[in-house]
C-alpha cells in the first residue's frame, strides 16, 4: 500500500496549517459580530476596548478599513457569485446575525477577543426576514448561475409534465427537505497577512485555489496580482467552504497594511457559521410517473432552496434528475426564497446530495408501490445514453455497480416487507442508492525536474485538502517517469509555484472533484517534456556519453538513458555534466468533445438498525461500488469514499442548522449542538472500485471521485430506515423523535 508523503508530518504535528507559522512582530485580530440580522448601526463604542491592555486598533464602520469593498469583484465572482466583505465607510447595514461589524486587534488572541467584548453596538433594528416556510409560497425564479433553472424535455405529445405524468400506469409524489449545513472544516478559515516594505504581501491562507485566492485578495487590496503570494501548504478540510474568500484573508491583510504590522485573523467555531458560507436549506418535491413493470415515463422534481441577500448561490438540485435514468419526459424547475441569513457557498456535491436524496428516495417509494426490488428497478431505467444532453457516455458502468454491489452486500437477503426483521429491541433493514457525479478538469499546469541528486520533483499551484493530493502528485510522476515514488520530491499549495498566468478554471484548484483528474495529466506532459529535455540536453553536452547522438537515438526507461549499448542514470548523468536539473513545464487543457457526457457513478448500500424504543437509528455497516475509471492511489480513493458516505450519514441523521426565527440566530452553532458524525457512528465500510479507465475524459483515465460517495448516500440510509422500521422520513436528518412510535400503555 502506498503511504500518504505527508503522512509523518500530518500525524507528529510537524506539518504547518495556516494559523501555524511563526511571523516576526505578529499581531492578533478578533471579529466583532452583529447581534441582529436586519437593521441599521446607530453607534459603536470603541473607547473601552482601545483602552483594553495591548489594543492597537478597532475597525468598525466609524473607522474603516481600506480595500476595494464591499462587493470584491474579483476572479471569484464568475465562479461563486458576489460576496459581500463589510467595514467599509459608513457601511452600517445589517444584513445577517453574525455579520462581521468590527475587527479588534491586538498583542495577543485573547487581549483583541476580550477588548472585542467590551464593543458596545447601538442597532435600529428591523425584523428579519428569517422563515424559509413563510416564504415558499412565493419563491421566484432566480437569476441562472449555471444553468436555466427550469428545464424541460418532453415527447411531442405532451404539453407539459404533467400532462406526461398523467398518462403513467403509476405515479408517487413525495415532498423531501433538509435545513442549511454547514462544513465544518477541522482547521477554521485563518489568515496570516504580512506585507513587505517593498509592498507586496504574503497571506498564509488555507484555500482549494491558491492562485484564485490571492488574485481575489489583489483586487480586494488594489495591488497587481504578482504583488500578492498566497500559501497554502496544508488545509485543515476543506469540502467547498474554502473554495472562494471569506473576510478571514481580505481583513488581515487590509488591518496589517493599516497597523503596520502582520495580522493573524482566526474564526472560532462558531464565527465560521455567519462568516463563511453554507449549504442552503433546500425542500423539493418529487413527482415519478411509471409503467406497472417499473420503467420511468416521466419525472418531474422541483425544489425551493433559500438564498442570501449577501451571496448569489442557492442549492438547486432538481437539475439531477435530468442525468440519472432513462425516461422520455423529465422537469427540473428550481426557485428560491431570499432571506437575511449568513452568505451561502458550494458544499461537497453542492446540488447533487440534496438533489440525489429526493430522487434516490422516491425511486425507493415507487419500487416499494410497484412491489419491485430496488436493485431491479434500477437496472430496469439504467440510462445507456445520457437521458437529456449528449449522445454518448465516455464511460459507464453503472449496472455493474448495482450488481456487484448488491453482491458484495448480500442484498438477496433483504426482506422486501418494511418492519420484518427484529433483533431485539432492533429494527433492522436494508436500503440503497445509486449515484452519479459530472467528471470534470480544468486546465492545470505542473513543472518536473529531474535532479542531480537523483530525485525528481514535481510541483505546482494546486491545494491538498487533506485529500492526499500530493501523494497523487507524487504517484503519477513516479509511475509517469518509471521512477521508485521515494525518489520523488512533491510541492504544492504556493502561487509562488505556478508557472505562469492561468484560466479562471485552472485557478479555482481543487473543487468539483476535478483535482487529480487535472493534476495527473498536466504531470504527464511535464514529465515528457522534462524526459524530452534531458534527452537533448544529453546529446549536446561534451562530458555526456550521448554527445553528438541524434536525440531519437537515446532512449530514456524508468530514469536511465541508453544508446548504443551505454546506460546512464539520470543522477549521475546530471552530475556528469555539472548540471543542477532539467526543469519542464506541461500544461493539460480538456478538449472539449461535444456529445459526450463523462460522469463517475457509484451504487450505495447500507444495513440500519434502528430502536424500537428510542428511535435511534445505527447504521451498520455500507457498501459502496464505485465507477470512477482509473484509480491512482487505491488507499486514498477509498478513503475520500468513506468521507463521502461519512458525510452522507450526517446528511441523514445528524446535520442541519437551527436558525431562531425572532433574531436569524443560528442557534446550534457550535460542535455540541450542531451534529456530525463521529468515529462511534461510522460502521464497517466496503469499498470497491470498477477501475475501468476513461481514457476519453483524459489520458490517465481517472475520474473524480471527491465528491460521488456524498451523491446518494442518504437515500441509501433513508430507504434502510423505512425498509427496517416503515416509517418514511422525508425530512431530513432523521432525528430519534421521528422514529418513535406512539405512546402505548404497558400492560403489566
Ligand atoms: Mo467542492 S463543493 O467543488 O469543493
Amino acid at each position: 500500500m502506498i503511504k500518504r508523503v505527508d503522512g509523518p508530518g500530518l500525524v507528529t504535528g510537524a506539518a504547518r496549517y495556516s494559523g501555524d507559522h511563526p511571523v516576526e512582530g505578529l499581531v492578533h485580530g478578533y471579529l466583532v459580530l452583529s447581534t441582529i440580522a436586519n437593521g441599521t448601526i446607530r453607534t459603536m463604542s470603541a473607547e473601552a476596548a482601545l483602552a483594553a491592555p495591548g489594543v492597537l486598533a478597532v475597525f468598525t464602520p466609524f473607522n474603516p478599513l481600506r480595500y476595494a469593498g464591499p462587493w470584491v469583484q474579483g476572479p471569484g465572482y464568475f465562479l461563486y457569485g458576489p460576496n459581500r466583505f463589510p467595514l467599509q465607510p459608513g457601511d452600517r447595514e445589517v444584513r445577517h446575525h453574525g455579520q462581521v461589524i468590527g475587527l479588534v486587534i491586538a498583542e495577543t488572541f485573547e487581549q483583541a477577543r476580550d477588548a472585542a467584548a467590551l464593543v458596545e453596538t447601538a442597532y435600529d433594528v428591523r425584523r428579519p426576514n428569517t422563515s424559509f416556510a413563510d416564504g415558499i409560497p412565493n419563491a421566484v425564479v432566480p437569476p441562472p448561475l449555471t444553468g436555466p433553472p427550469v428545464v424541460d424535455v418532453l415527447e411531442p405529445q405532451y404539453g407539459s409534465i404533467d400532462s406526461a405524468l398523467a398518462a403513467s400506469a403509476v405515479t408517487i409524489r413525495a415532498s423531501y427537505s433538509q435545513r442549511p449545513e454547514h462544513h465544518n472544516p477541522m482547521e477554521p478559515h485563518t489568515a496570516i497577512a504580512a506585507w513587505d516594505a517593498d509592498g507586496t504581501l504574503t497571506v498564509h491562507s488555507g484555500t482549494q485555489g491558491p492562485l484564485l485566492h490571492a488574485q481575489e485578495i489583489a483586487v480586494a487590496m488594489e495591488v497587481e496580482a504578482a504583488a500578492v503570494r498566497v500559501i497554502s501548504t496544508h488545509v485543515g478540510g476543506a469540502f467547498g467552504g474554502k473554495a472562494s474568500t471569506w473576510p478571514p484573508a481580505v481583513l488581515a491583510a487590509a488591518a496589517a497594511r493599516q497597523v503596520r504590522r502582520p495580522v493573524k485573523l482566526a474564526l472560532t467555531r462558531e464565527q465560521l457559521y455567519s462568516v463563511t458560507g453554507h449549504r442552503p436549506a433546500v425542500v423539493q418535491d418529487v413527482a415519478l410517473g411509471a409503467a406497472r413493470n417499473g420503467k420511468l415515463h416521466a419525472i418531474k422534481h422541483d425544489c425551493v432552496s433559500t438564498r442570501s441577500n449577501v451571496s448569489a448561490l442557492y442549492n438547486g438540485v432538481s437539475g439531477y434528475s435530468l442525468g440519472v435514468y432513462r425516461t422520455p419526459n423529465v422537469h427540473a424547475g428550481t426557485r428560491v426564497v431570499t432571506l437575511d441569513m449568513p452568505p451561502a457557498t458550494i458544499m461537497r456535491a453542492p446540488g447533487e446530495e440534496a438533489g440525489s436524496f429526493g430522487l434516490e428516495c422516491a425511486m425507493d417509494e415507487l419500487a416499494h408501490e410497484l412491489a419491485l426490488d430496488p436493485v431491479a428497478l434500477r437496472l430496469a431505467n439504467d440510462a445507456d445514453r445520457p437521458p437529456t444532453n449528449g449522445d454518448r457516455y465516455s464511460s459507464k458502468h453503472l449496472a455493474e455497480c448495482l450488481q456487484v454491489g448488491a453482491a458484495r452486500f448480500g442484498w438477496s437477503r433483504r426482506k422486501a416487507e418494511p418492519r420484518s426483521v427484529v433483533d431485539g429491541e432492533w429494527l433492522v433493514g436494508y436500503g440503497m442508492a445509486a449515484a452519479v457525479y459530472g467528471a470534470s478538469r480544468y486546465e492545470m499546469s505542473m513543472r518536473v525536474a529531474f535532479r542531480r541528486d537523483g530525485t525528481v520533483y514535481v510541483g505546482g499551484a494546486t491545494a491538498d485538502l487533506g485529500t492526499g493530493m500530493r501523494t497523487v502528485l507524487s504517484i503519477v510522476t513516479a509511475d509517469s517517469l518509471g521512477v521508485p515514488l521515494s525518489r520523488v520530491v512533491s510541492e504544492l499549495g504556493d502561487t509562488k509555484l505556478s508557472p505562469g498566468p492561468m484560466s479562471i478554471g485552472a485557478m479555482a484548484g481543487a473543487v468539483g472533484s476535478a483535482g487529480s483528474s487535472s493534476v495527473a495529466p498536466a504531470i504527464r506532459a511535464a514529465a515528457k517534456a522534462a524526459t524530452d529535455a534531458l534527452i537533448l540536453r544529453a546529446t549536446q553536452h561534451e562530458r555526456s556519453p550521448f554527445h553528438g547522438l541524434a536525440p531519437e537515438n537515446v532512449r530514456y526507461h524508468d530514469g536511465i538513458l541508453s544508446a548504443n549499448g551505454r546506460s546512464v542514470e539520470f543522477g549521475p548523468l546530471l552530475t556528469l555534466m555539472d548540471v543542477d536539473g532539467v526543469t519542464a513545464t506541461g500544461t493539460s487543457v480538456p478538449d472539449a468533445e461535444s456529445g459526450i457526457v463523462m460522469s463517475s457513478f457509484a451504487a450505495h448500500f447500507s444495513e440500519v438498525r434502528v430502536n424500537q424504543f428510542t428511535g435511534e437509528t445505527r447504521v451498520a455497516r455500507m457498501t459502496s461500488v464505485v465507477d470512477a475509471g482509473t484509480i491512482l492511489n487505491p488507499a486514498a480513493a477509498r478513503n475520500q469514499i468513506i468521507g463521502g458516505l461519512v458525510w452522507g450519514l450526517g446528511q441523514a441523521l445528524l446535520e442541519g442548522a437551527e436558525v431562531e426565527p425572532a433574531t436569524g440566530r443560528i442557534a446550534n452553532a457550535n460542535f455540541a449542538d450542531y451534529l456530525i458524525p463521529t468515529n462511534a457512528d461510522i460502521p464497517d465500510i466496503d469499498v470497491h472500485f470498477l477501475n475501468y479507465p476513461d481514457t476519453i475524459f483524459n489520458p490517465v483515465g481517472s475520474r473524480g471521485l471527491g465528491e460521488i460517495g456524498t451523491v446518494g448516500s442518504a437515500a441509501a440510509i433513508a430507504n434502510a430506515v423505512f425498509n427496517a422500521t416503515g416509517i418514511r422520513v422525508r425530512d431530513l436528518p432523521i432525528s430519534p423523535e421521528k422514529l418513535i412510535p406512539p405512546a402505548r400503555t404497558r400492560k403489566d
